[in-house]
């Protein structure tokens, strides 16, 4: 049911971890079944993604798509960024069943909210980009549960 990049990528996915000082970060939520991303670009002057790492609490698609997302916005400039899409993403992995499509969503949202927050603090404007709707920020993350 899965391509075997898309299992590739899962069991060793790509950039996975967090990076202090990030110049943009990024928290999504899958509206259908709750599954979180968190994405970090460290930005340099040239507006080029130096680095990134990610955190996906979710399915296998959702860790398969986070990974080759960092890997296809590395290296680009904030402004191509936005041109990995969740259908840019899953022809680099050969497809998804359409049953794990909204999967994809989520690094597409994740990839959109850190974009948005290093946008926000350095002033920086990307023709195109909205502010993302789904982007859960930092609260939840310091409540106690
Ligand atoms: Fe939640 Fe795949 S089932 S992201």
């Amino acid at each position: 049911m899965y391509s075997e990049k898309v299992m590739e990528h899962f069991q060793n996915p790509r950039n996975v971890g967090e990076l202090e000082n990030a110049s943009g970060v990024g928290t999504v939520g899958n509206a259908k079944c709750g599954d979180i991303m968190r994405i970090y670009f460290d930005i340099d002057e040239n507006q080029v993604i130096r680095d990134v790492k990610f955190k996906t609490f979710g399915c296998g698609a959702a860790v398969a798509t986070s990974s080759m997302a960092t890997e296809l916005v590395k290296g680009k400039t904030i402004y191509e960024a936005l041109e990995v899409t969740n259908k840019a993403v899953m022809e680099a992995l050969d497809g998804l069943p359409p049953v794990k499509v909204h999967c994809s969503l989520l690094a597409e949202e994740a990839i959109h909210a850190a974009l948005w927050d290093y946008c926000e603090k350095t002033g920086i404007k990307i023709e195109g980009l909205t502010k993302p709707k789904s982007d859960i920020g930092e609260e939840e993350e310091e409540e106690d549960y």
